[in-house]
């Protein structure tokens, strides 16, 4: 549950605030609680120690959240030029920011080097005339990271696994397509290597793939060396997982992931005889994903029979549209009754008001037998890739992501107005 949450005369508070009241901004809402945010991207800073953190903005970014994560000695990935946008409308300067994509348009590059970014991701052997012939035009020298592919498959659903040979990310180690683009960067004069990038996929509770992953990546960095091509930096991605329920299994703390990664880079270098690059890496969820949570109303329920008995429909006022996980990957969560309730718990389904019946927000829960339209229902872990990958989808306003502190709340997002909705429309 929530770091923040308690349970203060049978209403659920986060942060001090009750969510009664903050109900009455409308729901679905998103909150984050911010303390819980910032934590949680210090205690990647500090067991980074001399090395970087790159907070992944895809999981959810706004002006003010970049503006958190560099206070916090944070900074930014972006994977397109409404991220990249984003971290730049927050205050985050350029060379804090990173920029990725495996589809990069010319001219989100051209703003990428005027705005000064501190990397740009290579990601297909095209990319680096394309990026050169723009340093060229606009009188830079463009700072690289090239991303390769390792091989080491971990972590969740296929969908978000990115080291196999046999998907869109990356350059092989395995076909030498790596090393063919790296070589042509250091050939480039209108571009600098700073170092290489692995990324290996997504909820990954254990620094064994990590540890495997940077092993590959530093033996093609002492490739490189034997060629007379310096890699000063290794960039590890992100992926590393969290708890969506009670029954996942908890993942390594931000320290013991370091450790284990720092091992096996150390490791490696040390058999191949190089110098040991800096360090960074990416943490998308494992910032912004256990700090933000859903809260819905209740609306309709109903019972069905199903081969294991009777189960509860519990339908709330939002659904896929703003959480597409569960549909995505059949992704688990977990939710909490709003109110106090003596009542016997009974096998739930958590489910959206879209016209689909894989439209779930919550497969199996036990809730109270008498939760009832007008209800809150509190989802939790909901702060990544939630808001990030909502959706308009039924015509409904994607919900606002309010921000709760000690000191107060603010909206990070606005929630969308039928405006927004019906303003799409020209022919309206
Ligand atoms: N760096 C790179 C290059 C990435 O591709 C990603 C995620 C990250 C960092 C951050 O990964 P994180 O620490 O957040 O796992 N929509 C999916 C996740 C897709 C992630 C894609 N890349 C989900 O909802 O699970």
């Amino acid at each position: 549950w929530p770091a923040n949450l308690t349970r203060v005369d049978g209403d659920l508070h986060l942060a001090g605030h009750s969510l009664t009241a903050l109900a009455e901004e409308g729901t679905p809402l998103y909150l984050v609680d911010e303390a819980d945010m910032r934590n949680r991207a210090r205690a990647w800073v500090s067991a980074i120690g001399d090395g970087d953190v790159y907070y992944a903005g895809k999981s959810f970014l706004t002006p003010t959240v970049a503006r958190w994560m560099v206070e916090e000695g944070l900074s930014i990935d972006t994977a397109s030029e409404g991220e990249l946008r984003t971290a730049l409308a927050g205050g985050v300067p350029g060379e804090r920011i990173g920029l990725h994509g495996n589809s990069k348009s010319d001219s989100t590059l051209r703003l990428a080097l005027e705005s000064g970014v501190g990397r740009i991701v290579i990601d297909s052997p095209g990319e680096v005339d394309q990026l050169a012939a723009i340093a060229e035009e606009t009188g830079t020298v463009a700072p690289c990271f090239v991303r390769v592919t390792t091989g080491v498959h971990a972590g969740g659903h296929d969908f978000i696994a990115t080291a196999h040979e046999d998907q869109k990310f990356g350059l092989s180690l395995a076909t030498g397509a790596a090393r063919e683009v790296a070589v042509a960067m250091s050939e480039n004069p209108h571009l600098e290597l700073l170092g290489l990038h692995s990324h290996i996929g997504s909820q990954i509770l254990d620094s064994e793939g990590f540890a495997a992953a940077a092993s590959a990546v530093i033996d093609f960095a002492a490739e490189l060396f034997g060629i007379g091509i310096d890699v000063p930096e290794v960039d590890l991605g992100g992926g590393y997982g969290i708890q969506y329920t009670g029954l996942d299994p908890e993942p390594a703390t931000e320290a013991e992931m370091i450790a284990g990664i720092r091992s096996a880079i150390e490791t490696a270098c040390e058999r191949a005889g190089i110098p040991v690059p800096r360090l960074s890496i990416e943490p998308g969820r494992s910032i912004s994903g256990p700090p933000g949570m859903t809260l819905y109303r209740v609306g309709a329920t109903k019972d069905v029979m199903t081969d294991d008995g009777v189960r509860r429909y519990v339908s709330v006022d939002g659904g896929m549209s703003d959480n597409i996980r569960p549909a995505l990957y059949g992704a688990d969560y977990t939710a909490l009754l709003g109110r106090d309730s003596s009542a016997d718990n009974v096998p739930s389904r958590v489910v959206g008001m879209h016209c689909e019946s894989g439209d779930i927000v919550v497969r199996d829960v036990a809730l109270p037998a008498d939760v009832r339209r007008g209800d809150l229902l509190l989802v939790a872990a909901t702060g990544a890739y939630g808001r990030s990958m909502a959706s308009n989808y039924n015509l409904v306003r994607r919900p606002g992501v309010l921000a709760v502190s000690e000191q107060g709340t603010s909206w990070l997002v606005r929630p969308e107005t039928w405006d927004d909705i019906l303003g799409i429309f020209p022919d309206r």
